[in-house]
This record gives structure tokens, C-alpha cells and sequence, in this order.
């Protein structure tokens, strides 16, 4: 079993130690908000994520999992070292590395022997060179080092399991050294592992969350074509998803992405394409299609309600998507914050983000269910698909609103039913 140290305990950081600690390898996480620390140390979850609480608990009782708030106490301790901090962007689209060039200094200062660095959080292709050039030049006592590229897939709501089960591993190196402890440490996730130099593997992350907002910007722009034209997007993207070399996933037309990574590492992308020499418009187009597709919805809710002044609007799901409590580039918060300046009242409900919403969104009521929310509202608002909204009772949400009107942003629910319960329905890409 490998010894490893997390460097940077957020997302990413917590969740990867937390699944190495349960595969059996001994974790320490380290991060510099004594905060953070302190709270996981007394046994709290800083963030919401399925199954990870119970990991967390369950390891940290056996032994395997640690948290301190000192790299050098995790440099000292472990074979293996990840890098796991934000690499959040810049006003032009960048990405600000300044967190990581900090940690690679901290990390080189505290190494008295062998250690395998391994960068895990996004980068830009050729941040690995740069990260290897800074641990030599910080390196206080010349030993020696490898720097490993080693993306992460995880979405969010489900990244304990695409962490236990992943697709595949990427290992970036510039020698075979470390290739044998990287495989040591994922041989117990039976996954194909693909070993590539630095350069591809950190490519390999962008191109992929990038060719993932491709396939959503293509299904929303069909939708916008099935809206004009009457055809029914549910069936255009089953038609296209059973073609093997398609596939069905992300392909779900709605509000368009939000979240931490797909808009950040798409700006990130071009930016990086546009030094390389390369103008990718194809991107920029996918970022477009995205931002229309909230003026599209926005127009749908005009549309309905005519003047929006005055009126009191129901907003069902407030998270970027279901199963968090993230509230970074939420859609939701695109829809609200117009329909407030126009004058509208919101009553909100999410079943995990409203305490994350209340910073973002102070001036709305927060209610305590769907129906709640719904009571008194002249439409509803759909933003983010929780399976809870699924199941509603449809009867007793047409009883409590002023007017039955629902305007579904994820296309939650069927529109016949909708219909046969009285409801004046709008959805995106099917058939009024
Ligand atoms: C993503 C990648 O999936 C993951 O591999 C990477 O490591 C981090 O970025 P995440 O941001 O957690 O993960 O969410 P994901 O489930 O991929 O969804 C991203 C956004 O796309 C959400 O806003 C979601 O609502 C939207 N989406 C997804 C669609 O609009 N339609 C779809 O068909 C799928």
C-alpha cells in the first residue's frame, strides 16, 4: 500500500484521499485553511457529496486518513504527493496557476528524499513542465524528483463513485520511474490505465470536458431547431444516442452547463488554443450556444407571462445540477437575477444549495418544500432536475398556485401529463 499526501483538501483533494484511504493506502490531506482543518479533524464534511461523509468517518477511525495543515508534515510522510488546488480563471479566460506554483515551491522545499509529484488538479498543457522546473529550482535539498500528470474525471453528485469506478486512468510522465508506484496506487480501481507523456495527459482533460459541452451546446441548439421546426428533441437525441459511435450521454438539452469546471476549462481551453497559434472558434461557438440558451429561456418565461413585474415566480432547483450543493455558475442564478431586476418576486426551493444560494441570491424567499415554494406563484420555474421534483404531486401543486403555469428549464416532466393535470406547460425542445 502506498503512502500518499493530498496537497489541497477541496473537492477534488477530499474526495481522492478519502477514496485511496478506502482502497487501503495511508492519506494525509493537507490544506492551508486552518478552518477547513480544524472542521474535518472534528469529523465535519465541509462539502455535500454522496457516500463521502460515511468514507471519510470509517477511514479516518481505521487509521488510514489524516488532515493537518502543514505540507511539510505531508511531504515527510508520503511516497507520493498530489497536487489538488484550485486553478480558478482569470478575468481574460486564463487560468490563474498561482496556487499551484505556490504549492510546487512548498512541496520542493520540504522533500529530503525521492518523492513522486503528481499534478492532479486542470491545467493548461505544459503546466507540468513548469511545475517540474519550479520544484528544481526550489529544491533546498537536491534530491530527486518525478512530476506526474494525473487528471481527474470526477463530476460532482457522483464523485465518490466515478472515483471507485473509474473509466480510465491518464498517468503523464517524462520516464518510466514513477509509472510503477502510479499503477500501484490505482491497480486497486481495475481501471485500463493509459500512460502518456505530460504533455497529452494534461490535453487530454481539457479536450474532454470540452468535447462533453460540445455534445450539450449541439443538443441545445437541436432543440432550438425542434422548438421552430415541431419536432420533439426527447426523440432526436434517443434517434442519434443508440448510434454506438454517438452515445446518449450529454446530450440533454436544457438550460445549458454550469458548474466549476466546463464553463472555467472551455475559456481556459480557447485561451490556451489562441497562445498555441490556434483560434478555436468551434469553442467559442459552444460557449455562445450556452449563453443563448438562458436569453432563449428567459424569453420563454416573458413570452408566458407578459409583463413579469409584480408577479411572484416559483423557482424549483437552485444547484448547477442535482445531487450538490454547488452553486458555482449555476443557470439558476442567470434566470433569477434578470426576472428580480424586472421587478418579479421569488420563492425559491433546492433541496441542498439554498444555504450556498443565500450568498449568491439574498433577495429571494427561501422555502421549505416544492410546494411551499409554489403556493401563491402565478408559474413555476424549473432550473435544476432533482429527482425529487420528478415524483411531485401534480394535483396538489395546480391546488396551491395562483395560476397553473410551469416553465420547465430540464424538461422534468412529461408534457401530456402536464397537460391532463391542467397545466399550461413550456419546455425546451418538445412540442407544446
Ligand atoms: C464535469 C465533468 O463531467 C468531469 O469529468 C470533470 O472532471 C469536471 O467537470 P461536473 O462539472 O461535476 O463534471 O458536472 P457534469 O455532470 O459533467 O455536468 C456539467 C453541466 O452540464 C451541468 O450544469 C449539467 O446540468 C450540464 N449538462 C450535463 C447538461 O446540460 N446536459 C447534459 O446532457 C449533461
Amino acid at each position: 500500500m502506498v503512502k500518499i499526501a493530498i496537497v489541497g483538501t477541496g473537492y477534488v483533494g477530499l474526495v481522492t484521499g478519502a477514496c485511496f484511504a478506502e482502497v487501503g493506502h495511508t492519506v494525509v490531506c493537507v490544506d492551508n485553511d486552518p478552518k477547513k482543518v480544524a472542521k474535518l479533524k472534528a469529523g465535519g464534511i465541509p462539502i455535500y457529496e454522496p457516500g463521502l461523509a460515511e468514507i471519510v468517518k470509517r477511514n479516518v477511525a481505521a487509521g488510514r486518513l489524516r488532515f493537518t495543515g502543514d505540507t511539510a508534515d505531508g511531504v515527510r510522510n508520503a511516497e507520493v504527493i498530489f497536487i489538488a488546488v484550485p486553478t480558478p480563471p482569470q478575468p481574460d479566460g486564463s487560468v490563474d496557476l498561482s496556487f499551484v506554483e505556490k504549492v510546487a515551491r512548498e512541496i520542493a522545499g520540504a522533500m529530503t528524499e525521492y518523492r513522486i509529484v503528481v499534478d492532479k488538479s486542470t491545467v493548461p498543457v505544459k503546466t507540468g513542465e513548469k511545475v517540474a522546473e519550479t520544484i528544481r529550482r526550489y529544491n533546498k535539498h537536491k534530491v530527486e524528483c518525478d512530476v506526474v500528470s494525473n487528471p481527474e474525471f470526477l463530476r460532482e453528485g457522483c464523485a465518490v463513485e466515478d472515483l471507485m469506478k473509474p473509466d480510465r486512468i491518464v498517468i503523464g510522465v517524462t520516464r518510466p520511474r514513477p509509472v510503477a508506484k502510479m499503477k500501484e496506487i490505482y491497480a486497486p480501481f481495475h481501471a485500463p490505465v493509459i500512460v502518456t507523456d505530460i504533455n497529452s495527459a494534461e490535453l487530454i482533460k481539457h479536450a474532454c470536458n470540452s468535447f462533453l459541452a460540445l455534445k450539450i451546446s449541439y443538443a441545445n441548439a437541436l432543440a432550438l431547431l425542434c422548438e421552430q421546426s415541431g419536432a420533439n428533441i426527447d426523440d432526436v437525441v434517443q434517434g442519434m444516442g443508440l448510434d454506438k459511435r454517438i452515445g446518449r450521454a450529454f446530450l440533454n438539452a436544457g438550460l445549458g452547463y454550469g458548474g466549476s469546471c466546463f464553463p472555467k476549462d472551455l475559456s481556459a481551453f480557447i485561451h490556451i488554443a489562441s497562445q498555441l497559434g490556434y483560434d478555436f472558434r468551434l469553442l467559442k461557438e459552444v460557449e455562445r450556444i450556452n449563453a443563448d440558451q438562458k436569453a432563449h429561456f428567459l424569453k420563454k418565461i416573458r413570452d408566458t407571462l407578459w409583463i413579469v413585474k409584480d408577479k411572484t415566480i416559483a423557482v424549483l432547483g437552485l444547484a448547477f445540477k442535482p445531487n450538490t450543493d454547488d452553486m458555482r455558475s449555476a443557470p439558476s442564478v442567470e434566470i433569477i437575477r434578470p426576472l428580480l431586476q424586472e421587478g418579479a418576486r421569488i420563492r425559491a426551493y433546492d433541496p441542498k444549495a439554498m444555504a450556498k444560494a443565500r450568498e449568491l441570491l439574498p433577495d429571494i424567499r427561501y422555502c421549505q418544500n416544492a410546494y411551499a415554494a409554489a403556493t401563491g406563484a402565478e408559474a413555476l420555474v424549473i432550473c435544476t432536475e432533482w429527482d425529487e421534483f420528478r415524483n411531485l404531486d401534480l394535483a396538489r401543486l395546480h391546488k396551491v398556485m395562483a395560476h397553473p403555469i410551469v416553465i420547465d428549464g430540464r424538461n422534468v416532466f412529461d408534457p401530456k401529463k402536464m397537460a391532463e393535470a391542467g397545466f399550461v406547460y413550456k419546455s425546451i425542445g418538445r412540442p407544446e
